[in-house]
């Protein structure tokens, strides 16, 4: 029931209007007992700092950040955890005693699968497509797995360097390549992981594909992180060759309940029930 002490979270970004996450913390905040609400806001691109005043004058207790706010956010926030720090991207939000803290919680959520699908991580050879808020939180991640090399693929070649150089700032050890997407075709063959990290392929652009799986491995395990629709062009090309691949399902749930956890100050239970959440989301979209 929702009365004067329901609590409202929220989602800010653009274009927000095929987002899983109210669905996954309403329903979490119903397991657990939680008197509270979720609603996505899709927040027009020069209206952010509009936005988050609104958020600070409501007094909302926590919001998570997407597409295409993750980076141009911690410009109106009062502090970062080390973590989103380091990454420079925010995807979610706490309000405390009325300042707003960033957090990464794609990172936590993208380690987690990692560890899920792959073991010897000082062997893996990564390239990573994409170089905006997403795939800074990858990147580092699997800088912090200490990963084999780094291949970080981005139209906007300026932005795979800086991501680059921000990464051998705190990981000097790591090897780092940078490449745009077409140089990136000639060396994408060395590859065992290559994660899309680009809005390439997502909900309504269902035709298009960021870069061609007929050029990887036949061992390359194709992770895209797009969720909507489940099977993109990416993935659905990748499998036709015959490649082990993964959306990004499995991500989007654990970003959205390690937010949750940030939130409430506490482990659920839930954390490592992910199966629940899973079942029906594509159902009738
Ligand atoms: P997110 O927070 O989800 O990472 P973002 O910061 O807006 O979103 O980053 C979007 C990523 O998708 C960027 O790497 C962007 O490339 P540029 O840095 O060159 O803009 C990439 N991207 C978006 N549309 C693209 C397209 N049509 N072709 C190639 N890359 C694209």
């Amino acid at each position: 029931m929702i009365n004067s002490e329901t609590k409202l979270y929220c989602l800010i970004g653009n274009p927000v209007s095929k987002s899983l996450s109210p669905e996954i913390h309403n329903l979490s905040f119903r397991l657990n007992y939680i008197n509270a609400r979720y609603l996505v806001f899709n927040v027009d691109n020069d209206k952010l700092k509009e936005a988050i005043n609104g958020i600070k004058a409501l007094k909302i207790e926590g919001f998570n950040v997407t597409i295409p706010f993750k980076e141009s956010i911690i410009d109106y926030l009062d502090e970062l955890d080390d973590n989103a720090k380091m990454i420079g991207a925010v995807n979610c939000v706490k309000s405390i005693d009325g300042k707003l803290i960033g957090y990464n919680t794609d990172s936590l959520a993208f380690i987690h699968t990692l560890e899920e699908n792959f073991e010897n991580f000082p062997e893996l050879k990564v390239a990573v497509i994409g170089a905006g808020g997403a795939g800074r939180a990858i990147s580092f991640s699997l800088a912090k797995k200490n990963v084999k090399e780094l291949l970080i693929i981005n139209r906007n070649i300026d932005k795979a360097k800086s991501l680059s150089e921000d990464i051998n700032k705190y990981y000097p050890d790591i090897k780092i390549l940078y490449r745009n997407l077409y140089d990136s075709e000639k060396i994408i063959n060395q590859y065992d992981l290559v994660v899309n990290c680009t809005s390439v392929g997502m909900y309504p652009e269902l035709d298009k594909c960021p870069i061609n799986p007929i050029l990887f491995t036949e061992n390359t395990f194709v992770y895209d992180i797009i969720y909507k629709p489940e099977v993109t062009n990416l993935l659905y090309k990748s499998e036709k060759e015959g490649l082990k691949t993964k959306n990004g399902l499995d991500m989007l749930l654990l970003q959205a309940l390690y937010s949750e956890v940030i939130w409430m100050n506490q482990e659920y239970e839930i954390l490592g029930k992910k199966e629940i959440f899973k079942k029906g989301f594509y159902k009738n979209k």
